[in-house]
């Protein structure tokens, strides 16, 4: 009897920590099959399903999460960096490819060999040696996308050839920030008055006053760096919970890394089955499943045995915490209308 009020009483201790931590049973679930460079994650609630891209295969694919099952769509004209959809829309979705941002009209149920796009703006001169790479669009419908230098065939990337643009229903790019290495993740808060940026190579993330209403960020301040903490890789895409705090891929470290800008401090590493973890993005009808993408190109056999779903899509469950909505691009109907194909 004794025994087994011990019991009880210690079985309600634990359930209450784990109320009262907010937090149900943290696991990581692999949702896609293995791709190659998986990126930019983004979760479209009007359809319920997760987008993302394969970034040197230039394909876009979406992830139905009640099914898993996976279509595509290939993109001729380089590499794919980013795709969001466009406001309003079912079938529209503006990508970053290669030096561009396009738009892509893709219906998403089937597979597309060779889908049709237009060049909406050119966001770096074509002679530069340099391509588009992670973008997120803000509250008013702008989309800021960065770039950085194209990577030699050891991964190398020469510094400071990239910039962060952002583009408005004007279509005209405006330089936000510059140079940067390897343009990479964005975030803004919920309050949206701060707007949190990586460059990766720096290990650094960056926070900026963020005006809405102008969409101009200023007075720059390092709110966490990865130096301070024994992780290797650097930061690559991130995302924003609800508390405030920083949800970072860490491309080379394993790991999903938990921060509060506010405190500076480390909140939770969140180990992935793969090395070179790329991007994270909230989503599932409640926004408090954490999807993960991570890169499987470029490993060697060895990697490729310790880690054979490296280049897979991940959901997180159980974190406690849940996303805010991604916003879509905001064009004006006629950009959007005109049909026509690049092909
Ligand atoms: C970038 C990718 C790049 C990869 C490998 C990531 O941080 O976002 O575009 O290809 O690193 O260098
Ligand atoms: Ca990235």
């Amino acid at each position: 009897m004794r025994n087994a009020i011990c019991k009880y009483v210690s079985l309600t201790c634990v359930l209450i920590v784990l109320i009262h931590s907010g937090e149900t049973r943290m696991r990581v679930e692999k949702v896609t099959e293995p791709f190659g460079l998986s990126e930019g994650p983004h979760w479209n609630h009007r359809t319920q399903k997760l987008y993302f891209v394969d970034i040197y295969n230039q394909y876009i694919r979406r992830l139905d999460t009640a099914t898993g099952v996976v279509t595509s769509a290939y993109v001729g004209h380089g590499p794919v960096s980013v795709v969001v959809p466009v406001d309003d829309t079912s079938d529209k979705l503006v990508a970053g490819s290669g030096k561009d941002l396009i738009l892509v009209t893709w219906e998403g149920d089937e597979d597309s060999k060779k889908v049709p796009f237009k060049v909406l703006t050119s966001i770096e001169s074509s002679s530069s040696d340099t391509r588009v790479n992670d973008g997120k669009v803000d509250s008013s419908g702008r989309f800021w996308i960065g770039t950085m230098g194209n990577e030699k065939l050891n991964g190398d990337v020469t510094p400071n050839q990239g910039s962060l643009y952002r583009i408005d229903d004007t279509l005209k790019p405006k330089k936000e920030i510059t140079p940067v290495t390897i343009s990479n993740g964005l975030a803004w808060n919920i309050d949206d008055n701060t707007f949190y940026y990586i460059d990766s190579p720096t290990r650094q993330i960056a926070a900026y006053d963020y005006d809405p209403n102008t969409g101009t960020i200023s007075n720059k301040r390092i709110v966490f760096d990865l130096n301070k903490i024994n992780i290797e890789g650097v930061p690559d895409g991130m995302t924003i919970d609800t508390d405030g705090n920083l949800w970072i891929a860490v491309y080379g470290g394993h790991h999903v890394i938990h921060v509060n800008p506010k405190t500076q401090k480390l909140l939770k590493k969140v180990k992935i089955p793969a090395e070179n973890v790329t991007s994270v993005a909230f989503g599932g009808p409640l926004l408090d499943i954490l999807y993960v993408t991570t890169a499987g190109h470029n490993l060697t056999a060895e990697q490729r045995k310790k880690t054979p779903y490296a280049g897979s899509v991940f959901a997180v469950k159980g974190l406690g915490v849940r996303g805010i909505l991604a916003n879509s691009f905001v064009m004006n109907e006629k950009q959007s209308d005109e049909e026509k194909s690049d092909e």
